[in-house]
């Protein structure tokens, strides 16, 4: 799919009527305001293949498992994000007959994804047997500056007669879940109410539903404004369903057109009792506001976000669109606004993971929204597991261990991913949590954050570790077993390195947060310390984990041991599999997978990624040359970290190649599964690979006056077929301009006080 769609740097654009693709566009083309959001579905009826969806943000429901042998401590539901109430559509009927482009003839198609400005328009011509042509031009957006507010602009044209025209604005609540596991109804009807006679012209809508189990209650509301008066207007509930009939007829080359507000409310939000009133006040403030202001308020919140997040590139209009389309779906996935909220693998795209929360978040997301937007928005994203940790605690308790365990899928903090492997052995993500902590306070300052709310959930996580590592007296080794790795091509394995790694490098994390507390904030430490009962025992017991984890190595390679057992395998590459075998989970069974040397996602090279300070350049290189070869990258989340560390080793062309796999993944359809949904969380992956990767951002430890600081170091390449990039971030308070040429690298200060940094190796005062 390379060339699926034009290139042209602000826009995605399709063209040409092609329905085999339509879920896969329908993926690209979503949008969302942090709120809410859809799929590109078409506003008329379209009766082809395509997933009707639409999502609000933080609403789910609990589907009961399916699982074959039931084990002791499995969640009892996997959460699904549910797929609400259609709140776009418009029918259209012309001379009695529905408008359907499964059923007429198109004449011509375009669909095109504003990203500059955060709208989706589509135009067509198209013509039905009896000869009528029509000309239809429809635009919607979500607002960013309103985010209960969405509005769609629904322009028809008869070509060559006079036709009678019925539009047909609607809420539609009747949709199901394709990925319901028992094809159970998630909603049930709250309320239906389509009126006439109101207003000017005379019509509106409100449906609100109602989620079985978990009781969320979700109004939508629809008023519109018509450039033309309408002959009648008729009005229709039922149980889940309101419309509005609108008839009127049309001249040729007459434009009517049909501007629909609608308002989006949840009892998340409001009390119940007042949800469904405020849906419709949002309706009517979008309709007396009208399209233009609303417009001109969305994009300018767009402005905003491009001023600060963009990331530019000279020479490479491939590349430019690829990090845009990035960017910009990461924006509309998550604004920050809510710390109960959180990003979902496939944001509002679709219904694939659940819209639940995974470690990708802090282990991929968080840098991306910490350096492109306010401490605030990645501060949200912390505290969204702060408010999680007695449930975390719960689970650590579930298992049979102390401290907190925080789940590897979760909607509210209970786990709800009941796979034995990965809800039980998949503990890494714990360690990611605290990464995250620590990543923020580095890159925000914030150090507050840490008195506050964040040691708390380091000290559990430790606690943790402690509990769940044990002794071997033989070895004299503190020991990991049944585990699976962030590679989860390996199940139950004992000594994952970065299991091992991270685990120890939380403990060591802990303690300097101890260190710094004490002297920090002595009155607020003293407290945390009694509430969390800790005591000097314990703390040397961390001491000792660290003193003696045992790590597995292989001492003639020099390269770090994925996990015990790992050379054992029958070594091969990747460029040993038949073309025809990958990808490896379609076409080889778990146990083929499971025995063999491959490698789902970075494991080792996740954790030299994440401690990069802690490791020179030959080590990286090592591994990097015997653990690449064997990763078939059949995670999203894989070739960016590839793609980071290659860069730092000087595999430049690597990592641009790796980098191209990343940035252009759903654009292109590499994994050929972008129909169910972008890859969202590892579009943040990309980001990364420009930043921390070609621009070799990170911070370095140098020896300070008293003792050790992190420094922000870049070390900057540029790939040979650009001509120049350059970025902002937010560090400490600052916005720093970052530009690299072929002929070297500049770093400029927007905002704040100077501050040193280490460019390409020299200290700097910018
Ligand atoms: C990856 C996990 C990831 C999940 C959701 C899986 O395929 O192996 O690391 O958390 O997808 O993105």
């Amino acid at each position: 799919m390379k060339d699926y769609f034009k290139l042209d740097e602000w826009k995605i654009i399709e063209e040409g009527f092609k329905p085999g693709e339509n879920r896969f566009t329908e993926s690209i083309m979503s949008l969302g305001n942090g709120h809410m959001g859809m799929r590109g579905n078409f506003e008329e009826k379209y009766s082809g293949d395509s997933l009707q969806g639409t999502y609000i943000a933080g609403v789910y429901y609990p589907d009961k498992t399916v699982v074959g042998w039931w084990k002791v401590g499995y969640p009892e539901y996997y959460a699904k994000v549910p797929n609400a109430t259609n709140f776009i559509g418009i029918d259209v009927r012309i001379n009695g007959e529905e408008l359907d482009l499964a059923c007429w003839q198109v004449n011509s198609f375009r669909r095109e994804l504003n990203m500059e400005q955060g709208f989706l328009k589509r135009t067509f011509t198209a013509e039905n047997d009896a000869g009528v042509q029509v000309a239809v031009s429809a635009r919607r957006f979500l607002s960013m500056a309103r985010r209960e507010i969405g509005a769609v602009s629904y322009s028809i044209t008869p070509l060559n007669q006079e036709i009678e025209l019925e539009l047909v604005p609607y809420l539609d609540g009747t949709i199901t879940n394709e990925d319901a596991n028992y094809g159970e109804v998630f909603w049930k009807a709250s309320l239906s109410k389509a009126e006439t006679g109101v207003g000017e012209p005379a019509g509106r809508g409100c449906l609100a539903l109602r989620t079985k189990k978990s009781d969320f209650l979700v109004a939508a509301a629809m008023e519109y404004k018509l450039n033309k008066h309408p002959v009648e207007i008729t009005a229709c509930q039922e149980k889940k369903y309101v419309d509005n009939s609108i008839f009127l007829t049309a001249k040729p080359g007459e434009e009517i057109n049909l501007t629909k507000y609608i308002g989006v409310t949840t009892n998340r939000d409001y009390p119940d009792d007042d949800t469904i009133s405020q849906a419709r006040s949002r309706a009517r403030e979008a309709r007396n506001a009208g399209w233009q202001k609303l417009f001109a308020e969305h994009s300018r919140a767009w402005k905003d976000i491009w001023d600060e997040g963009d990331i530019r590139i000279e020479g490479d209009a491939a590349a430019q669109q690829g990090i845009r389309f990035n960017i910009f779906q990461l924006n509309q996935t998550y604004t920050g606004h809510d710390p109960r909220l959180n990003i979902g693998p496939k944001g509002f795209t679709g219904e694939k993971y659940g819209g639940a929360t995974y470690w990708d978040t802090e282990a991929y997301c968080l840098p991306f929204y910490l350096n492109t937007r306010d401490n605030e928005i990645a501060r949200n994203l912390l505290l969204y597991r702060y408010h999680h940790l007695d449930k975390a605690r719960e689970n650590a308790d579930k298992l049979g261990l102390d401290g907190a365990l925080y789940p590897m899928v979760t909607m509210n903090g209970e786990e709800c991913h009941n796979e034995w492997e990965i809800t039980f052995e998949e503990i890494h993500r714990n360690a990611a949590i605290v990464y995250a902590i620590y990543n923020y306070i580095q890159y925000s300052g914030d150090r507050e954050y840490l008195a506050d709310y964040g040691f708390e959930v380091i000290a559990e996580v430790a606690r943790f570790w402690e509990d769940r590592a044990h002794f071997n007296p033989r070895k004299n080794k503190y020991m990991i077993l049944g585990v699976t790795g962030p590679n989860e091509y390996e199940n139950n394995v004992h000594n994952n390195w970065y299991t091992n790694r991270m685990a120890v490098w939380c403990l060591e994390y802990a303690l300097e947060t101890i260190d710094y507390l004490k002297d920090g904030y002595p009155g607020s430490f003293q407290k945390l310390w009694n509430e969390l009962g800790l005591s000097a025992g314990e703390l040397e017991k961390w001491r000792d984990m660290i003193d003696k984890m045992y790590y597995p190595y292989v001492e003639d390679l020099e390269v770090f041991e994925q996990q015990d057992g790992y050379m054992d395998k029958e070594l091969k590459s990747v460029a040993e599999i038949p073309e025809e075998d990958l990808p490896l989970h379609q076409n080889w069974s778990w146990d083929r997978i499971l025995r063999s040397c491959y490698i789902k996602q970075a494991d080792v090279l996740q954790g030299l990624y994440f401690l990069s300070d802690h490791y020179d350049l030959a080590t990286k290189k090592l591994n990097f040359d015997f653990y690449e070869p064997r990763t078939v990258h059949e995670s999203s989340l894989s070739p960016c970290v590839y793609s980071i560390i290659a860069a730092e080793i000087g595999y430049q062309e690597r990592a641009y190649e790796l980098y191209l796999r990343t940035a252009r993944l759903d654009l292109e359809n590499i994994n050929k599964d972008t129909e169910d949904g972008l890859h969202i969380t590892s579009m943040a992956g990309t980001w990364m690979s420009i930043v921390h990767g070609f621009a070799g951002m990170k911070l370095k430890r140098i020896a300070g006056e008293e003792k050790e600081e992190r420094i922000l170091s870049l070390e900057p390449f540029i790939p040979e077929k650009w001509k120049s990039y350059s970025f902002k971030i937010n560090y400490l308070g600052r916005i720093l301009n970052i530009k690299v040429t072929s002929t070297g690298s500049r770093v400029t200060r927007e905002q704040g006080e100077p501050l040193k940094i280490l460019l390409e190796g020299e200290k700097q005062k910018i």
